[in-house]
């Protein structure tokens, strides 16, 4: 089975701009995470969708599911997200396997709830890279020149752009083998290791890539979120 994992853990730090959590602001008419939710919604090779929130605001995003969502309710599936964000993905695991048991047929695309512009061929690009390869992450071909600097202060290294690239998510895995991987880090890895992708690599486990979107933005500050607003033609908030 394929399983859909939204991660909305998260409370926005970066995002000054209100107390909520910045996965629930408005994005032209409706939350940033229900266009994110309806992207996955789109994608029926997801039988089922989980939702990783933080464990305050659960009760507002099953108010907001009730509220916009009006199609494959049943499929949906809130649960409490964790300390960090892969905790997040290791509670929608549990909650995946307590229901539906453990299987190496299981694949997990996690996605993050604050890039709402995904696209289905994005979803369904992840979908067949898990099933042939076990694990993969979205990326783009770096565009500006990457530059290295151990001490903010000066430059160490220009490395050669043509191998470039920036992460986007989603990344999508078989979760027998993301689960062993995450069970076999020590407890200061897991601490450094906040990327599930990154638990791969340092791991030498091979991660292919899919093609991402430069539309497939994160929305982290508020200039983020005021180009997001401009995109789906929503009023900018100052
Ligand atoms: N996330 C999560 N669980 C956590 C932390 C983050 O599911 N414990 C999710 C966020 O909700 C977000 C995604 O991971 O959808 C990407 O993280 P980021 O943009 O860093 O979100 P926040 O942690 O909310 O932002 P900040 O770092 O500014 O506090």
């Amino acid at each position: 089975m394929i399983f859909g994992a939204i991660l909305a853990g998260g409370v926005g730090s970066r995002m000054s701009i209100s107390d909520m959590p910045k996965q629930f602001l408005n994005l032209g008419d409706k939350p940033i995470i229900i266009h994110t939710l309806e992207k996955f919604l789109l994608c029926e090779r997801m039988e089922h969708i989980y939702i990783g929130v933080h464990p305050n605001w659960l009760l507002h995003m099953e108010d907001l599911i009730d509220k916009y969502v009006k199609i494959r309710k049943d499929c949906i599936h809130v649960v409490a997200g964790g300390e960090d964000r892969n905790s997040t993905i290791m509670n929608i695991v549990d909650a995946i396997e307590g229901r539906f048991g453990e299987s190496d047929e299981h694949y997990i695309v996690t996605h993050d709830s604050v890039r709402p512009f995904v696209t289905s061929r994005i979803l369904e690009d992840n979908i067949d890279a898990a099933l042939k390869y076990d694990a993969c992450d979205t990326v783009t071909g770096a565009i500006d020149t990457i530059v290295v600097s151990e001490d903010g202060k000066v430059i160490t290294d220009i490395p050669n752009r043509a191998i470039m690239y920036q992460g986007q998510t989603p990344q999508s895995f078989k979760i027998t083998l993301l689960k062993k991987l995450y069970n076999d880090l020590s407890e200061d890895e897991k601490k450094i290791l906040t990327d599930a992708c990154k638990i791969c690599v340092v791991r030498n486990v091979p991660v292919h890539l899919v093609d991402g979107e430069i539309s497939n933005m994160k929305i982290t500050t508020v200039s983020d979120y005021k180009i997001a607003q401009a995109m789906v033609g929503g009023k900018v908030i100052d």
